[in-house]
């Protein structure tokens, strides 16, 4: 009987049937920030438990054990860089794939390793640091034949799936040029090692840069690149925060990534992208993450969803009047249940381990240009 307060449909809709079928056993490494959003996205998933987790850090795992009850038993730190190895050795046959949430440094030898020990692997973004290692992770799930994902998940956005289908559907005609702009003010980070290179290959670009590139990427359908042309400079973190910011008290001392990054990637068929991606500069606004496309016969605002075209001899612009929520809860589920989803049942990957290593070429032609100081043809 329905609740006086609630209709009956309402009532009805929020009974949901107790999943019965398989779960993928997950094994979180690296618990720090971005896990703790994966391990409530895990929550709304039926077909998913994380039963596992790994760290180099003591405090990361207790909160795992205390935060979402993983058995102390289940949660492994031995002293080496390689934690996953114990965890692969105390835990085969218990668990089916994991969910590499390190730096970027780690996503490569932790997805290999999982591969090579017969695991599916979703790994954080950017990929890796190199399209060398995203070559090898791609080659160590085929030769396995497991899945593998990256977790991008502006492309899950109900605008994003949106304007791609558009674009397929010829409504944008030709793309020529797609504006991407991830760019802070004054953002940089105040914590973990995202200021050192050797740690995370780079700076904003292949931090904040590297969603937005995606994203747009994925509504291009995923074109290949081959010029790039770029600059990166390095002129605030490298020096003490003296201006008020959301982020104040970054590690200068051992900041080795660029501030600002700009270029131009050329693709096969033809279309530009330009970039821009900061954790500090002088721009007008605080923080933007958008693109903008200009087809030949539309064009577009991604976080808007705003078009520009003719219609009946008239200039117009239009705009959806309703977009259902797009939150980061419902985003980061999209993405962990289209990973599970490929891995328990084979059906298509959203962010496969091919589209990650497109766009690390991206990144990486982008990082080399700025280095030669010239354009770089990028290599397949
Ligand atoms: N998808 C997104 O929107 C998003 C947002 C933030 C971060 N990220 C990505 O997630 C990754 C982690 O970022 P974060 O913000 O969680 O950083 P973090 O520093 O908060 O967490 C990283 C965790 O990895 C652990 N770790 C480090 N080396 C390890 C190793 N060798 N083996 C096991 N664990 C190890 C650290 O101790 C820490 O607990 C990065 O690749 C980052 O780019 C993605």
């Amino acid at each position: 009987m329905a609740d006086n307060n609630m209709s009956v449909s309402t009532a009805i809709a929020g009974k949901k049937a107790v999943y019965k079928g398989r779960k993928l056993r997950i094994a979180i490494i690296g618990c720090g920030g971005i896990a703790q959003a994966h391990m409530a996205a895990f929550k709304n998933i039926d077909n998913a438990e994380v039963v596992a987790g790994c760290d180099i850090v003591q405090d990361r795992l207790d909160l795992m054990n205390e935060k979402w009850g993983i058995p102390k038993e289940a949660l492994f730190r031995d002293g080496t860089q390689k934690p996953w190895r114990a965890m692969f050795k105390a835990m085969k046959g218990k668990i089916d794939a994991v969910d590499v949430c390190t730096p970027n440094g780690v996503h490569a030898p932790a997805v290999i390793d999982a591969c090579n020990a017969g695991l599916h692997a979703m790994t954080e973004k950017p990929m890796a640091m190199t399209v060398k290692e995203c070559k090898d992770m791609v080659a160590a799930a085929k030769k396995n034949k497991v899945k593998l994902s990256v977790g991008f998940q502006r492309r899950y956005q109900h605008n994003s799936e949106n304007l791609a289908k558009m674009r397929a559907e010829g409504f944008f005609g030709d793309v020529m040029l797609v504006k991407v702009r991830a760019c802070r003010r004054r953002g940089i980070p105040n914590w973990g090692v995202f200021g050192q290179k050797d740690k995370q290959g780079g700076g904003p670009l292949i931090d904040i840069g590297v969603h937005i590139i995606e994203s747009a990427m994925a509504f291009l359908g995923n074109p290949k690149p081959v010029y790039a042309s770029a600059g990166c400079w390095t002129f605030l973190g490298n020096k003490p925060s003296t201006v008020m910011s959301m982020w104040p008290g970054w590690d200068h001392k051992t900041y080795t990534v660029e501030d600002f990054a700009c270029g131009q990637i050329r693709f096969d068929n033809g279309t530009i992208m330009q970039i821009e991606a900061s954790f500090a500069d002088h721009q007008k606004e605080h923080d933007v993450e958008d693109w903008w496309a200009y087809g030949t016969k539309a064009g577009c605002q991604w976080s808007t969803s705003e078009i520009y075209t003719d219609q009946n001899n008239m200039m117009v612009n239009m705009q959806p009047v309703f977009m259902p929520d797009s939150g980061w809860d419902y985003i980061f589920t999209k993405k962990l249940q289209n990973w599970v989803d490929g891995c328990l049942k084979g059906t298509p990957l959203g962010a496969s381990g091919e589209i990650g290593l497109n766009v690390q070429k991206i990144l990486c032609g982008l990082y080399d240009s700025a280095k030669a100081g010239h354009e770089v043809k990028i290599a397949d």
